[in-house]
């Protein structure tokens, strides 16, 4: 009578011992948004309450056609991406390919277990038993358990039982998750739709800051009104210029621009204004100014803040009256001029050190539009980096792509000289590249300097920046044969910076 009672014991314990890792199992699977992890522990509870050792599941890529393990109990790092398995390859891929549940009862005798992960190495005794995980007749993927087997721990249908409990489980959990995911990548992409309300062709900005000067743009551009643009070197302020040129009525007439700091003082007025035949030496004839040329249209004087005082005046002239004459001409010319200025400057400073007039200020500050520094869009720049590569893999033929070190150094970067350093360095990637793929070391040593820079403030950090600086440049140097000019190509800095660089550090050839 008695062992007859052990047994029926026996049975209800593994029963209960059952029903709990089920239950456990699908407790587990919804308790985060983190798929991986959710299927991990629903393994290792497999694992625990059932002594089921390598809890594996294999999910199939449409894309690729492979299973691949996303989750496992059991397995090293290694063993799990070792293990990926072809429709109908091995085991696994059978029962993915048959649909049916497999059991092999001593893998050590079974030529078709391939044991491609690696994680037995004593396979003899070991059962493996394997279900498909399906939803609705579509095969999601394959379960799969190590399995020792010994008097007490019941019999393999009561496992094949259990796991196709749990392979279904995994599938609802799966379709849940999918239907989830993609609601979610919808209601991202409306967002997204959204926030990108106002687009300038070829201007890049979905960031809160951009989208606003985009408004801004929008708002001004219909009438004649006089706008500043404001922001660092290279934050986009002449692209804005020409886009509110582009986007205005007077879109047919000409976009003159002028840099108020590139041209020697004594000329400017003539530039500006233009000037009669004789109006001083070397002015063999009459010529046209900046003005003249852009009536009708848009004239872009850039680095207003740079303008001489002597100017300034006649440039308030023209902005109140629309007149002014040519230098060596006492007649008065009349213009339709939309004015655009911009300025990298502190034209307050500069109005407070009385270097910039206060009523010029003023009737330029009409309608400023301030642009943001990159750093301050930070969201904009994998936008920006996307937009420039296919710009660049464009125009030289080239399908350039970015691994995800790279991009990170990029992200992590600080960008003093905002979009037109991104650009720059862009293109010079995508031209010097000799491979497809660049990583982190294909980077300007610039880039990873200012990245930990801005990561690590400790006191040693010019010596680390010095010491990782001073390993770049050797290695350069290595690699190009010491030739200096070549290293500081590859190094994105000037052959004199390496020069100078290589002096600092008293790097010679024979540092090893
Ligand atoms: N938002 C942007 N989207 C795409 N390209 C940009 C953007 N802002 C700037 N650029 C590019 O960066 C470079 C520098 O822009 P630019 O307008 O000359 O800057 P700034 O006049 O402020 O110095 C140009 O090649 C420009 O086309
Ligand atoms: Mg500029």
């Amino acid at each position: 009578m008695k062992p007859h009672i052990d047994k029926e014991t026996d049975l209800t314990a593994r029963k209960n011992r059952e029903l709990t890792a089920i239950l456990e199992v699908s407790r587990v699977l919804t308790t985060s948004f983190d798929v991986d992890k959710n299927l991990s522990s629903a393994m290792s509870t497999l694992g625990s309450l059932l002594e089921m050792q390598r809890g594996c599941v294999f999910l199939l890529d449409p894309l690729s056609g492979e299973l691949r393990i996303v989750a496992a109990h059991g397995l090293t790092k290694e063993n799990i991406e070792k293990g990926k398995y072809r429709i109908g390859e091995g085991i696994v891929g059978r029962v993915l390919e048959k649909k049916i549940p497999m059991v092999i009862s001593n893998i050590g005798k079974e030529p078709l277990f391939l044991n491609k992960t690696g994680s037995r190495p004593e396979k003899d005794g070991i059962s493996f038993l394997c279900v498909p995980i399906e939803f609705k007749n579509e095969v999601l993927g394959v379960l799969s358990v190590d399995r020792i087997y010994s008097k007490e721990l019941g019999g393999v249908d009561d496992d094949l039982r259990v796991l196709k409990i749990v392979a279904s489980l995994i599938a609802q959990f799966i379709k849940l998750w999918g239907s989830y995911e993609k609601i979610e990548k919808e209601k991202e992409g409306l967002k997204r739709e959204l926030k990108g309300k106002y687009k300038i062709e070829n201007i890049i900005g979905q960031s809160d800051k951009m989208q606003e000067v985009f408004e801004a743009v929008h708002r001004v551009a219909p009438s004649k009104t006089t706008v500043l643009l404001r922001g660092e070197s290279g934050t986009g302020k002449e692209l804005i210029a020409k886009a509110i040129h582009y986007m205005s009525p007077r879109n047919k007439g000409p976009f003159i621009k002028f840099n108020c700091a590139s041209i020697p003082e004594g000329l400017l007025e003539s530039e500006l204004f233009g000037h009669e035949k004789g109006a001083f030496t070397g002015a063999i004839s009459s010529r046209k100014g900046r003005f003249e040329l852009a009536d009708g249209g848009t004239i872009f004087l850039d680095e207003i803040g740079d303008l001489p005082a002597a100017l300034q005046p006649k440039i308030l002239r023209v902005l109140q009256e629309k007149e002014f004459e040519r230098v060596g001409s006492e007649k008065t010319i009349k213009v339709d001029v939309r004015v655009i200025a911009a300025t990298s400057r502190n034209l307050e400073k500069l109005v407070s050190q009385d270097k910039f007039r206060e009523d010029l200020y003023y009737r330029l500050n009409v309608i400023p539009i301030l642009l943001p520094s990159l750093k301050e869009r930070g969201e904009d720049i994998p936008i920006l980096i996307e937009y420039f590569l296919k710009k660049f893999n464009k125009e030289n033929n080239r399908a350039v792509v970015l691994d995800n070190n790279a991009l990170q150094v990029l992200l992590n970067y600080d960008w003093p000289g905002n979009v037109r350093e991104l650009e720059n360095t862009i293109e010079r990637l995508v031209v010097m590249s000799r491979s497809d793929k660049i990583t982190a070391s294909d980077l300007p040593i610039s880039l990873g300097i200012k990245r930990i820079k801005s990561q690590v403030e400790s006191t040693s950090l010019t010596s680390d920046i010095e010491d990782i600086e001073k390993t770049n440049i050797l290695n350069a140097l290595k690699k190009t044969g010491w030739v200096q000019a070549k290293a500081a190509r590859i190094l994105g800095i000037t052959p004199r910076q390496i020069g100078y660089k290589i002096k600092k550090y008293g790097i010679n050839a024979g540092h090893s």
